[in-house]
């Protein structure tokens, strides 16, 4: 029997499969049926810059108008309170959580400009994350804007979260750097404790009919793991920063081939929402019996086995766009 415990953020989680970012943190028996099923850990959906800022707006606006109060009725409205608007039922929420399920609860953030808004991961902190997540979401629109200054902005949020907390941060990443091993080197100094591979875009498709863009959620499929099995394989040795899976796993298989990745969690999602909890159920069994048929007898064992670092042919995983291969093809046709 592999033994499927492991630490991700210095946490101990008794299951690598954690349930992802997403809806079902509203859903209370859900998450607790996901935790029965063997889920290690959860992760809330995030609270974003944008809603964030609106919030504080508004409650500055609030004060301004109540600045001829006497001073009595201001005394209602400390600063302190006004901040919590809005984004308290959030806060309220993670102290459920982290009641009533019984394993490490992720709070999330997400946003791109360094600022106020970023004092919010202490609130989240006090208010019992185990970690937090940082969804990092930035988009060139700019000829002016370069990938250095966005890289920059980016590691400055993470060092603006890190500041404010004890507790670890991990980062999620968009798949879209031209070198990233080298961003990753700087999100580890700027002292981020696991990377999360990778954000999913919900790109806006363009419907015909109506001459507009739809912008429906398609759920993933397993077709999109490669492309974090190929950058966890390129990372992994090579930053001391834990790293998690997500996108693409759907199967026991999927998430074995994310730990011989090297990574060391891995979150769900699309399969939570298409086959509900039971799908913890199912992938700890499947990613048990493949790991025991292979012979590991740990997590730790399979870790990376397949990684740049471990692999004879790491030119495979090198050249991504290899000559045979795609002569290859050509003659079998
Ligand atoms: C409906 C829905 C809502 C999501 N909300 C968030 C969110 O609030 N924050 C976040 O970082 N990711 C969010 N995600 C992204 C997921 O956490 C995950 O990265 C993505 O779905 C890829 O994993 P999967 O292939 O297992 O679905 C959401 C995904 C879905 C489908």
């Amino acid at each position: 029997m592999t033994d499927l415990t492991t630490r991700w953020l210095g946490l101990e989680l008794k299951s690598p499969l954690v349930l992802g970012a997403s809806p079902l943190t509203d859903e209370l028996d859900t998450l607790k049926a996901c935790v029965q099923a063997g889920a290690g850990a959860v992760v809330m959906h995030s609270l974003f810059e944008e809603q964030l800022v609106a919030e504080q707006m508004a409650a500055h606006r609030f004060i301004d108008s109540r600045i001829n109060m006497d001073a009595e009725a201001r005394s209602f409205f400390p600063e302190s309170e006004i901040f919590e608007m809005g984004s308290g039922s959030y806060l309220q929420r993670l102290q459920q959580l982290k009641t009533e399920l019984g394993v490490p609860v992720i709070a999330s953030l997400n946003g791109i400009s360094p600022g106020g808004w970023t004092q919010h991961a202490k609130e989240l902190e006090q208010a019992g994350a185990d970690a937090i997540e940082l969804n990092l979401y930035d988009l060139a629109t700019d000829a002016g804007d370069t990938a250095d200054t966005l890289e920059q902005r980016q590691l400055a949020v993470i060092r603006s979260v890190v500041e404010q907390v004890s507790v670890p941060v991990s980062v999620k990443l968009s798949p879209f750097y031209s070198a990233l091993p080298a961003f990753v080197a700087g999100v580890e100094a700027a002292g981020a404790r696991g990377l999360v591979l990778f954000n999913r875009f919900y790109q806006p498709d363009i419907d015909l009919e109506q001459l507009a863009l739809s912008r429906e959620v398609v759920l993933s499929t397993s077709a999109e793991l490669p492309l974090r099995l190929h950058a966890m394989a390129r990372l992994y040795n090579r930053t001391g920063l834990d790293m998690a899976a997500s996108g693409g796993v759907h199967t026991g298989d999927d998430a074995a081939k994310a730990i011989l990745s090297g990574a060391t969690v891995v979150q769900l999602v699309s399969t939570v929402l298409q086959h509900g909890p039971a799908a913890f159920e199912r992938l700890g069994g499947e990613l048990t019996t493949r790991l025991a048929s292979i012979g590991y007898q740990s997590l730790q064992e399979a870790r990376g086995a397949l990684s740049l670092d471990n692999v004879p042919d790491a030119g495979t995983w090198e050249r991504l766009n290899y000559a045979r291969l795609l002569h290859g093809w050509q003659s079998s046709r």
